[in-house]
């Protein structure tokens, strides 16, 4: 117990993620499993202008994220390839700390498509391939992680490229149900170690341990993961080694709480960095006709609708 990665979090002790506390896991399960989608209709909301968002569409939107931690928008597709709408968007459901990685534009917005030898080619996200499971920025160090991303279409492929998400505290949920000393071992300090990322003999980021899961300040799950076996290197424990391994088999199976969703032009979700992966997808051409996406990724969740009111 004394490696939980939580333990200086005063507000951990009676929080619904303490594998200690049944009774607030209880009454949190109960709470999220009613709130829970059944269809991506209901999370999904049209917006008229990005830049000043109505009153009802801000709230449905928060709404939605309060639900599943994600929200899918549409906005009108004449303004799909303006970075300033996605900003904007950000901005006014608190979004503000750009991570500007080392792919992004110059403005901090990454620009997802497939590109040559241009160096960043070796990276899955910018090619065709299929991108497996993970939530953002999991190689983060623990001070830099990832609450809030956007990601909007300007163009999808002519076939493929579609997403599937899992809000993560539906994952923290099926496997504390499953086994709560599953929780236990990915609450831990030292659950996982990302390698090095060394590109021709340059070290460009240093290698990182710490936890799947963590709790913030506030009381909400935050969680770091990558499906893909070379990226992370597992705690040698047989308790980590089974919980990794059931996150894998949660993912190959049909699931009602996992969405799938191809998005298309003017549309984009917002989340709090829940779980996600890509299908490959088909490449029209080059340039001004293959598939682009905008991604913007933030130290900041996106506001609680009930500390908005
Ligand atoms: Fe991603």
């Amino acid at each position: 117990m004394a490696s939980l990665a939580v333990l200086q979090n005063p507000g951990f002790e009676h929080s619904p993620f303490n594998p200690d506390c049944a009774a607030a896991y209880a009454a949190w399960r109960t709470r999220k499993l009613a709130a829970y989608p059944g269809r991506l209709e209901e999370v999904t909301v049209s917006i008229d202008d990005g830049f000043a968002l109505s009153g009802a569409e801000r709230a449905a939107l928060l709404h939605a994220v309060s639900r599943a931690n994600f929200a899918i928008y549409q906005l009108p597709p004449t303004v799909a390839a303006d970075k300033a709408v996605l900003r904007a968007l950000g901005r006014q459901l608190g979004l503000r700390r750009l991570d500007s990685n080392l792919c992004a534009d110059e403005d901090g917005i990454t620009s997802l498509q497939v590109v040559g030898p241009r160096g960043v080619g070796e990276y899955i996200p910018y090619t065709d391939k299929r991108l497996n499971w993970h939530t953002d920025g999991y190689y983060n160090s623990t001070a830099e992680q990832l609450h809030g991303v956007i990601l909007q279409c300007v163009r999808p492929a002519p076939r493929g490229g579609e997403n599937a998400i899992l809000d993560h505290e539906i994952a923290y949920l099926l496997l504390r149900d499953e086994n709560p000393d599953y929780v236990r071992a990915l609450l831990a300090a030292d659950a996982m170690t990302i390698p090095a990322n060394i590109q021709n003999g340059v070290r460009l980021r240093g290698e990182q341990t710490g936890p799947v899961f963590s709790v913030d300040a506030a009381g909400h799950l935050h969680m770091r993961y990558s499906a893909r076996a070379r990226n992370i290197v597992w705690k040698d424990d047989a308790t980590t080694r089974a919980a990794a391994e059931f996150l894998l088999n949660l993912f190959q199976q049909d699931s009602p709480y996992i969405f799938r969703h191809r998005l298309e032009t003017g549309q984009g979700f917002v989340s709090n960095n829940v779980l996600h992966c890509r299908s490959a997808f088909d490449q029209a051409g080059d340039g001004a006709e293959s598939r682009l996406l905008y991604r913007a990724r933030y130290f900041d969740r996106i506001r609680d609708i009930d500390r908005d009111r």
